[in-house]
C-alpha cells in the first residue's frame, strides 16, 4: 500500500508558452514552492481553465525544476482538447498545479555510466535526468527518436547538459537514422553493455519494452517512465493502473518511473 501522496495544489503563473517543434510547446510556469519540491522523473498535474465540462487536470512531466528561479519547464504535445487549450494560455495567465506527483528516477549507487533512450514527447523527464546525472558527474549517452525532423526536440539541450547525443532516429528518415532509436540502444548494450550501470527510458511503450529487454539481456538495471490516463493524480481513482509482476500498481503513486524488469510489457 503506497504512502499517501505529498501532492497538493499550488498557484502558478505562465511565464512563457511557445512552440518549439511541430505541435510541441515549451511551457514555463512560476510556482516557487513546487519548483523546490520536485525531483527528476516526478510529474505535475496542471488545471487548464476555459472548459467548464472538463474537470480533469493534465499530467505532465518536466524538463527542469529551477528551485532558485522558482520555475518549472514543461514540454508538451498538443494532442487533444486539453493540451490545445493549454497552448493558448498566455504569459501572465494564472492557474493551479498539483504536485509533486509520484516518484522519479533512482540512479543506482556507484553508477559509472548511463544510457538514456527517449522517443517522441518522452524527452522531458529524460532531459531532467540527464541534468541530474551531469550534476553528479556521471557520464551518459543519449539516443533520441522522433516521428520526423520537425517533431524532434532535445538534441541541443542534451548537448548543453554535457553529453553528446550518440544517435538520432526518425520514423520517416527526415533526420538521422531512418528507423527507431531502439536500434542504436540495442547495439550499444550488445557491444558495450559492460560499461553501463543504468538505462533510463521514456517514450512510446513498444520502444520502452524493447529497451527494457535489451537492458535485461545485457544485465544492466533499467527504469522506464510510463504514461497512463490519470483522473486524480494522487492515488484515489485507480484509472492509472500498470500491470506489474507483483500485481496492478497505480502509475501516479508507484510510478510513473518503474523498474523495467517489474513491468509486464
Ligand atoms: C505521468 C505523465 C507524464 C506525462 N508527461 C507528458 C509530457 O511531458 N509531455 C506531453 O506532451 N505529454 C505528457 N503526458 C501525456 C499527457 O498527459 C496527455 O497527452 C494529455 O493528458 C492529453 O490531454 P488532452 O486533453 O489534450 O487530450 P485528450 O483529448 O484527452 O486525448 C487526446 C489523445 O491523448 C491520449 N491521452 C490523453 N491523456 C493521456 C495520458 N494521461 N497519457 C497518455 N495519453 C493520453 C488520449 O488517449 C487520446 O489519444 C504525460 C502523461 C502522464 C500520465
Ligand atoms: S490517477 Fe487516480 S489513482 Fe492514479
Amino acid at each position: 500500500m503506497p504512502t499517501p501522496s505529498p501532492a497538493r495544489v499550488h498557484e502558478c503563473t505562465v511565464v512563457k508558452n511557445e512552440p518549439i517543434a511541430q505541435d510541441i510547446f515549451a511551457l514555463r510556469i512560476a510556482s516557487p514552492e513546487l519548483a523546490r519540491m520536485l525531483e527528476p522523473g516526478q510529474f505535475v498535474d496542471i488545471a487548464v481553465p476555459g472548459n467548464a465540462m472538463s474537470l480533469l487536470r493534465i499530467p505532465l512531466s518536466f524538463a527542469e525544476a529551477d528551485a532558485e528561479a522558482g520555475t518549472i519547464d514543461i514540454w508538451y504535445a498538443v494532442v487533444g482538447e486539453g493540451t490545445e487549450r493549454l497552448s493558448r494560455m498566455e504569459p501572465g495567465a494564472t492557474t493551479t498545479v498539483l504536485g509533486p506527483g509520484g516518484h522519479g528516477w533512482t540512479i543506482p549507487e556507484g553508477c559509472r555510466r548511463a544510457l538514456l533512450v527517449t522517443g517522441g514527447i518522452g524527452v522531458p523527464p529524460i532531459l531532467c535526468l540527464a541534468r541530474e546525472l551531469a550534476r553528479r558527474n556521471i557520464p551518459y549517452t543519449v539516443c533520441i527518436g522522433a516521428a520526423s525532423a520537425d517533431r524532434l526536440v532535445g538534441e541541443a539541450e542534451f548537448e548543453a547538459a554535457g553529453s553528446p547525443v550518440i544517435s538520432i532516429a526518425t520514423d520517416d528518415g527526415s533526420a538521422g537514422y531512418h528507423g527507431f532509436c531502439t536500434a542504436a540502444a540495442e547495439q550499444v548494450l550488445e557491444i558495450e553493455g559492460d560499461n553501463f550501470d543504468y538505462v533510463a527510458t521514456c517514450g512510446p511503450e513498444p520502444m520502452m519494452a524493447k529497451v527494457a529487454a535489451a537492458a535485461e539481456r545485457a544485465g544492466v538495471a533499467c527504469e522506464a517512465s510510463l504514461e497512463r490516463m490519470m483522473s486524480c493524480g494522487f492515488g484515489a481513482c485507480a484509472t492509472c493502473a500498470v500491470e506489474t509482476k507483483s500485481g496492478m500498481k497505480g502509475a501516479c503513486m508507484c510510478g510513473p518511473v518503474f523498474d523495467a524488469k517489474e513491468v509486464v510489457w
